[in-house]
């Protein structure tokens, strides 16, 4: 073969390579997209685990402290009985003897009072916290956490007990400086009387939806406990806590049930109940007219209440609530009657003028009735015949018996 010329095979073979190359060429490449792809895939996991391995860590981290902290021996709890200086106390261990002990680093010198609770390390007995204050729960538990939802505007014909209950609880704490200007001291609280269903409780629930002030509401009779000196020791944490949550309303329902005249008596129970009237004296005593907590009492048994109670400096409002008059009745019925379905026909002020010498719950008690025979009867309106007899069942259901005069009387 000669070497000059062009040789067809050789042409052919040369076609056939570069395509072959080519077809190599690309095929690498996709071989080099798909392994890029993964790539990308495996470094998007390695990134997942590599956060997978750091949460695990760091919740390692967590059940470490968690197993050192319930490993940890307990500590004392004591009370501290004097401050020597901002590193030295001296602490009453809760088994009895005291200590004179170094306080941690970690506690502000302002926090060390004497009486308060704290912690001590079990060996050296140093001081390693100060605890809150606490109170008993049942305490706690007189704390009005969800506001009632009654308004002013739901009681009827209390217009001017309204106003003096206003004045004298609402007044002092949104405007103290009116009491300051004048020169006088606003009445550290009230006590509502009246006959039972006029409205007591109702307007105490009022003054706390429309105040923005922590309400302790507590009934007279939480008051007295089993054992001696539990009731006085609930009065004084009670009104402990009133102190530091000012401004603060403490309402007492039914106050005849501690506050009752103290007389010469024989049993246990009575000595204990008027040890708790005692510390509620001391209480009322002990804050300031022109400060944050006020109280509301209500009672309608005003005739038995102690004299002390109600001497001007203790409760030195004294709100009759009274049964409501004709306008009182009309407005409560009013009231009551808003929402309800009546028939154009209908004459309150008729129905008020036959309701003489009932009160508020009897008149709430005739609407619920009145609507109960529209009910029986197959109504969505409610007529006057419906009202006449409401007023009939609400008076024959039940034959209401005038009190006695029990004054001078104790209940245990
Ligand atoms: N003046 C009033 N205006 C509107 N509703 C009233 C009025 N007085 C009483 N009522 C109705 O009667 C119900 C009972 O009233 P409340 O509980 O305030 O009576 P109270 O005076 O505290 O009685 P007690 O001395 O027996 O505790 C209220 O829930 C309300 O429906
Ligand atoms: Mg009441």
């Amino acid at each position: 073969m000669g070497d000059s010329g062009c040789d067809p095979t050789d042409l052919q073979n040369n076609e056939d390579l570069c395509k072959c190359l080519l077809e190599r060429i690309s095929n690498l490449e996709n071989r080099n997209l798909e392994l890029r792809e993964r790539m990308r895939q495996m470094e998007s996991e390695k990134r997942y685990v590599e956060t997978q391995k750091i949460r695990y860590e760091r919740e390692m981290r967590k059940l470490r402290s968690e197993i050192e902290q319930l490993r940890s021996p307990p500590l004392v709890v004591g009370e501290i009985i004097d401050v020597i200086d901002n590193n030295r106390v001296i602490v009453r261990s809760s088994a009895g003897p005291r200590f004179l002990v170094r306080v941690s680093q970690f506690i502000e010198p302002k926090d060390l009072k004497a009486g308060s609770r704290c912690t001590l390390n079990q060996q050296s007995l140093a001081l390693i916290e100060v605890l809150p204050q606490n109170y008993d729960p049942q305490v706690y538990g007189m704390e009005l956490e969800e506001r009632p939802d009654a308004v002013y505007s739901d009681i009827g014909g209390l217009e001017n007990e309204i106003r003096e209950v206003k004045e004298a609880v609402e007044l002092p704490l949104t405007r103290p400086e009116l009491f300051e200007k004048v020169g006088i001291t606003p009445p550290k609280g009230v006590l509502l009387y009246g006959p039972p269903g006029t409205g007591k409780t109702l307007l105490a629930r009022a003054v706390a939806h429309e105040t923005n002030a922590y309400f302790l509401r507590v009934v007279g009779s939480e008051l007295v406990q089993k054992y001696i000196g539990e009731g006085a020791r609930l009065v004084r944490e009670l009104f402990e806590l009133a102190k530091d949550k000012a401004p603060t309303i403490i309402f007492i329902d039914e106050i005849d049930a501690v506050g009752a005249h103290r007389t010469e008596s024989i049993t246990s129970g009575d000595r204990e109940v008027q040890r708790t009237l005692m510390q509620l004296l001391a209480g009322m005593d002990g804050f300031d007219a022109r400060g944050d907590v006020k109280i509301i009492g209500a009672t309608n048994r005003i005739d038995i209440l102690d004299p002390a109670l109600l001497r001007p400096g203790r409760f030195d409002r004294i709100i009759e609530i009274p049964l409501p008059d004709l306008e009182g009745r009309l407005s409560i019925l009013k009231i009551h009657t808003k929402g309800m379905n009546l028939s154009s026909e209908i004459d309150l002020r008729a129905v008020a003028r036959d309701t003489e010498g009932r009160n508020g719950a009897d008149l709430h008690a005739i609407c619920m009735e009145a609507g109960m025979f529209a009910i029986r009867d197959e109504r969505t309106e409610i007529t006057q015949e419906d009202f006449v007899r409401a007023m009939q069942k609400v008076s024959n259901g039940f034959v209401r018996p005038t009190l006695k005069n029990t004054f001078g009387e104790m209940f245990a």
